[in-house]
């Protein structure tokens, strides 16, 4: 594909316009230079809404202020204070690159989006974030929603699911930026991304750029971005054993890899007759609770709940684990469907 795109002038300039006027100013992560904050902000907003992410940002902002305290704690209280964010692969690589910025460059955040691109989960669209916001750099994003935004002004016929074609956007999103003001541009793509620019119902009539959009132009703005590359969404069943011992509820820790990693749940089994047979030596009668839909990347977990209460005498002969307290079960990494339940 080598057809040669017009790149629209005035582009950045209507938008930067757009951004100050119309944009968000007042988040909790705008209006600093701080690139640890920034930092841990973009590591949030990756597939995670704003609105979700508010409360974690200033419960993590208040137990770990700065990099260092963030560096010192362990993964365990990372993931705890993670959990139901979900994606937590986010939150080992977020302890690992505080780690890193400790032991590598002094405590200090780098200043330029390549060296920050050699840390831990900062990718080259993260990095340009805080390059941009905290220092200046005159340098591209392309996040999810900056390539829908761009892919429709430009038109961008390439299939994104090909990485050449990717780099393509990626040099057409560094042509398009303006000379100045790349703070207000950079947050001006992702504003117009999340809000008129969405990805089913695009208020184009809302639309700063409209009349230099050329999807709008063409009346097509839904055809792009460009990407054929389709996942196939599988569905899992499994069956879930919430035991309950004088008010303590038994934990299993996940393994390091896979599904929730890391994070403490309740013992899981493949089948009913699996549970059935765990639960058999505990002499307690199993309850049935309502099953549970829970939406993973690429697969719908159904789960099956089945509740017991046990007497500390039975309890040697059920699963092991941990045994915790139910008032002390915010301090575990629980994953959001664990949470709710117990709730
Ligand atoms: N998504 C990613 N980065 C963001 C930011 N700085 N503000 C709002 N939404 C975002």
């Amino acid at each position: 594909m080598s057809k040669t795109i017009v790149i629209p002038e005035q582009f950045a300039a209507i938008l930067v316009a757009w951004q100050r006027r119309h944009g968000r100013h007042a988040l909790p992560w705008q209006n600093t230079r701080d690139p640890y904050r920034v930092w841990l902000s973009e590591i949030m907003l990756q597939q995670t809404q704003v609105t979700t992410v508010l409360g974690y940002y200033q419960r993590f902002l208040e137990r770990f202020p700065t990099v260092s305290e963030l560096a010192a704690a362990t993964l365990d209280e990372v993931l705890a204070l993670w959990a139901g964010l979900g994606y937590y692969s986010r939150a080992r690589n977020l302890h690992a690159c505080a780690q890193a910025v400790v032991a590598l460059h002094g405590a200090e955040f780098p200043r330029s989006s390549v060296t920050l691109q050699t840390l831990p989960g900062i990718g080259r669209s993260t990095a340009a974030a805080v390059a941009a916001f905290c220092f200046g750099e005159r340098v591209a994003i392309l996040d999810g929603n900056v390539k829908r935004v761009l892919g429709r002004v430009l038109a961008f016929d390439g299939d994104l699911a090909s990485s050449a074609e990717e780099k393509r956007l990626w040099n057409h999103a560094t042509d398009l930026l303006p000379a100045e003001g790349i703070e207000s541009y950079t947050q001006g793509l992702m504003d117009l991304g999340a809000s008129i620019c969405n990805t089913r119902q695009p208020q184009c009539l809302l639309c700063p750029v409209a009349d230099l959009c050329a999807a709008r132009s063409q009346g097509a703005p839904t055809a792009y971005p460009i990407k054929t590359r389709k996942l196939k969404r599988g569905r899992r069943e499994n069956w879930w054993l919430w035991l309950e011992r004088e008010g303590q509820v038994l934990l299993q820790q996940r393994p390091a890899t896979g599904v929730w990693a890391g994070l403490w749940s309740l013992p899981l089994y493949e089948d009913e007759a699996s549970l059935q047979s765990a639960a058999d030596g505990l002499g307690a009668k199993l309850e049935v609770m309502p099953r549970i839909a829970h939406a993973l990347t690429h697969f719908d977990w159904i789960l099956h709940p089945r509740r017991a209460e046990v007497t500390s005498s039975a309890s040697g002969s059920g699963p092991s684990g941990v045994w915790v307290a139910r008032e002390r079960l915010a301090d575990y990494a629980l994953p959001a469907p664990l949470k709710k339940l117990i709730a």
